[in-house]
This record gives C-alpha cells, structure tokens and sequence, in this order.
C-alpha cells in the first residue's frame, strides 16, 4: 500500500516494495490493478511486484509497472496463497525452474532497470528448492534474490529458518535480501551477521508500528507518545481512503487499529469500541478525544508531505497501453 510505503519511507526504510501485482489484472487494464500503480514522488526507491506465470505477459506487466515509475521490478515467487498458486504462479515456480528462468528472462529483457525476486525457501516443509533455483535465477538476468525462508506450507507459522538464506549468499554473486521475522534491531544484526545478507525487509514488525523501523535502524527504542500513535493512525487512515476509497477502507482499517493501539499504548477496550463504531469519521473523532495533542502532530505530519496530490500521483499508464 502506498500509505504504508510512504510511512516506511519516513521512518527511514531504504527501499520499499508494493504489494504484488497481477500480470493478468494488468493485461485487462483490471481497474483495481491498476489502482496499485500509484506511485508518489516521495516513494523512490520503488520496487512494484508483480506476479503471473506466463513469461510473455509477466514482460508487458513489467513494462507497465516501469512506466508507472518502478526503480525496480520484483516478481513474486513466494506467495502461498491458493488463489495464485493453482493459476501456477506465486510459490509453485519454485517447483517449475525451467518456466520460474523463463519468466525472470523474459522480465530482464523488457525493462532496463533491475530485476529482483522474492522466493520462499520451497513448497514442502524442509524443501531446500530455493537453493537450486537461486542460482538459476541469477543466470536468467536476476540482480537480487530476497529470500523469506519459510515454506509455502508453513504459511506464517513457525520460523523462518536463515541458515538457508546463509547457504544462498554463498551460491550467488548478487545482493541477497533477508526476510522473516526482523522485529528489532538486535535481530537485523544477527542475520545480517550469521547470512551475509547485504540488507534485511521488515514486514510484519511494521504493521501499525513504523517507530520499529527506527528502533532497527538507528536503536532508537523510545516508545512514541499517544499523540504520535494517534497521528500516524489517523493519516494512515486518510491516505488509505484516498486509495481504496471509504468503502473499502472501513473493515480494510479495523485489524490495523488493534496494531496502533496494542502493545500496552492504550487500553483493550478502546479498540473495541473504535471497531464497533461506523464510520471512519467517528472513529477519527473518538481518537483525537482520546489524544486531543495529536491534531497538532498530525497537521505537521501533513505539512511536511510532498504538496498537493495531484502532484504526487502519476498518471497511470492507460494512455500507453490502451490501444493493446
Ligand atoms: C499481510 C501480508 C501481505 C504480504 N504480501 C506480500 C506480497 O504481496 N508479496 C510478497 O513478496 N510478500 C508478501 N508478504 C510476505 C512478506 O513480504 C514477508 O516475506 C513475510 O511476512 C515474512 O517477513 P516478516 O516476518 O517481516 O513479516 C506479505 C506478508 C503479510 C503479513
């Protein structure tokens, strides 16, 4: 999302990556789909994914997606959500060498700028197919591999076991990216350590709590003022409208005001109440009766966003592509 893209980005986040695209969504100028090629100014580094299985319409997807202002673009090879994985994309290209090369060199040579990949480490529990298919990769054009060392089948559970993403910066000779759960800074340092990765993502960790990313980069653990919470809830919030628009939005929000609020910063019940409420009006109102300072941070936050947002949104690719 870009409302979570741009807060990583202010906290200090070196690159951030969208969340995957579909190739197919894209290739029917899918009006959702498209809706994630907005890109702000202040978002580069950028690396948009995108994810499908046939090589020819992955390459016109990654043409779209550098049009629309991608620094980068990554192809997802880790998703192991069923809906993507039987339309033989996501996860299942790890089993699939031969189409997983085809696709990352078909990707290479349709865009100029780099083109990376983030796998898991196989389909099964224990599968060490990322190891295989790493190099690979790199072969097929690859400039970086990030690696989420989990199965498909683990989903989120249990741990993500980096002894591997170690195993793979020994094989190739391009920046490997670790992922899995990074939750604070002495925890980036050990992997960076024991892997040799060149740099860690944060996902999870960050979710609700940008002041994570600080705490990583710089050690900074300071917990943020209620004032603070509130004011990057209540942009979140905004920014996340003008994306999805304030149907969407409304159930979209709620899990995130359990991640603002949780760990100790306000009372239980308060998120009860803000999830029974009905509208994101209401719901802003009872937050800054909660923290009434919090008006005064989040007009700073405001101001100190790039200006106006016609200026930072833009234009989505449809003029380019339409005639196809
Ligand atoms: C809600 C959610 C959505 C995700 N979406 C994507 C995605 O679109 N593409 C992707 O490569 N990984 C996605 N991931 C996986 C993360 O990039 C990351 O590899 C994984 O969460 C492990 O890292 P963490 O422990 O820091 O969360 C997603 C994870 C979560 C929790």
């Amino acid at each position: 999302m870009q409302a979570f893209r741009r807060q990583g980005r202010r906290y200090g986040a070196g690159l951030v990556c969208s969340e995957m695209v579909s190739c197919a969504g894209l290739e029917h100028r899918n009006e959702r789909t498209l809706g994630y090629l907005r890109v702000g100014r202040d978002e580069h580094p950028l690396a948009i994914q995108i994810f499908g299985s046939e090589p020819g319409v992955m390459a016109d997807a990654a043409r779209m997606v550098v049009a629309a202002g991608a620094d980068i673009v990554d192809i997802n090879f880790g998703c192991p959500v069923r809906k993507v994985t039987k339309t033989g994309a996501g996860a299942t290209l790890l089993d699939d060498p031969d189409r997983a090369s085809a696709i990352v060199g078909a990707v290479a040579d349709a865009v100029d700028v780099p083109v990376s990949v983030k796998m898991r480490r196989g389909l099964e529990n224990g599968s060490r197919a990322c190891l295989e298919l790493g190099p690979r990769l790199v072969e097929a054009g690859a400039s970086s591999l990030t690696l989420h060392p989990r199965s498909a089948k683990q989903m989120y559970t249990g741990e993500a076991d980096h002894s591997l993403t170690a195993e793979l910066v020994d094989l190739i000779d391009v920046p490997v990216i670790a992922s899995g759960d990074v939750t604070s800074r002495a925890r980036a340092q050990a992997i960076l350590a024991t892997t040799g990765a060149a740099a860690v993502m944060v996902g999870r960790a960050a979710q609700g709590n940008p002041w994570a990313l600080r705490e990583i980069l710089d050690g900074d653990d300071g917990e943020p003022s209620r004032e603070e919470v509130v004011a990057e809830l209540i942009l979140f919030m905004r920014e996340t409208v003008r994306e999805l628009g304030e149907r969407r939005s409304t159930g979209f929000l709620k899990k995130f005001y359990g991640w603002y609020l949780g760990r100790g910063r306000f009372p239980r019940p308060f998120k009860q109440e803000l999830v029974q409420l009905e509208t994101l009006d209401e719901v802003e109102t009872r937050l800054l009766a909660a923290a009434p300072g919090a008006a005064e941070v989040l007009e700073r936050l405001v101001a100190e966003l790039p200006d106006g947002e016609d200026d930072v949104v833009l234009d989505l690719p449809i003029s380019i592509y339409g005639g196809g």
